[in-house]
């Protein structure tokens, strides 16, 4: 795995918008202006974590994007009402798959049943974004224990042969959905501790070459700090991904040069 220069700018969705010709509009209108702007965008300028049922009609019709989907389950073919599995995914369309975000884990989903997840996601040889982040940081500094702990367990069924498709979003539970979004010093702190528990568990060229993202309350006018100060590789983005014209704002800062 070669480290890229191609930001990686993923939005999340979640369960917007209502219906599937608000979805086909909205990618109409976001790779139109893509294809028009002035700022010269990848081949591939964006990732979008979109409601499954949503993810056929939209990988068929973007072609400035990746389409995905927001979670998955952990167990392969069988008698399981109601999940998807991961190659499912795949054949509906999907390139990648968002495990682990936080508002799922506030279901009662634990790092156990990500860990789970992350195998079969990373056998399904699909490109698995494991989110992991703190509830709350403290003086001390247990947090960052608590947050390698986490990274820990939700990657101890990862096969290592299958590593170079995973992709670490730090999203600090304190700034999802919230005004302000931690400070680029704040993330990169972070980083460096997800890093050093990665090197623990692979290595350290691993630790240094695997793409972390940052996520929480961006917005156009913070998006391009973290990745020049953050110490991170990209984007996860819900709010602001869910508008065209501010999605696409960020795409603009992000991809400029
Ligand atoms: P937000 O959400 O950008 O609206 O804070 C981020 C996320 O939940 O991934």
């Amino acid at each position: 795995m070669s480290k890229r220069t191609t930001p990686i700018i993923i939005g999340n969705w979640k369960t917007t918008p209502a219906t599937k010709e608000i979805a086909v509009t909205f990618i109409k209108q976001l790779d139109k202006k893509c294809g028009s702007s002035k700022i010269k965008l990848p081949r591939k300028a964006y990732y979008l974590a979109v409601p499954d049922i949503f993810i056929p009609p939209l990988s068929e019709l973007s072609s400035y994007g990746y389409i995905g989907a927001q979670n998955s389950t952990g167990t392969s073919l069988g008698q399981i009402t109601g999940e998807t599995t991961p190659s499912m995914l795949a054949s509906g369309g999907a390139s990648f798959i968002l495990l682990g975000h936080s508002e799922v884990r506030k279901q009662g989903e634990t790092s156990e049943a990500v860990s789970l997840k992350v195998a079969l996601s990373l056998q399904s040889k699909i490109t698995t974004v494991l989110c992991v982040g703190e509830e709350k940081r403290d003086k001390e500094g247990v947090y960052l224990e608590l947050l390698e702990k986490d990274l820990t367990v939700s990657l101890a069924l990862a096969p290592k042969h299958l590593l170079s498709n995973l992709v670490i979003a730090y999203e600090p539970i304190w700034a999802i959905g919230k005004d302000i979004p931690a400070t680029p010093a704040e993330c990169f702190e972070a980083v460096i501790a997800l890093r050093r528990a990665l090197a623990t568990l692979f290595s350290i060229d691993y630790a240094k070459k695997i793409h972390i993202i940052y996520g929480g309350a961006v917005t156009a006018d913070t998006a391009k700090i973290f990745l020049t100060d953050g110490g991170v590789d990209g984007l996860l983005i819900g709010r602001a991904s869910q508008e065209v014209s501010s999605f696409l704002e960020i795409l603009k800062v992000c991809h400029s040069a």
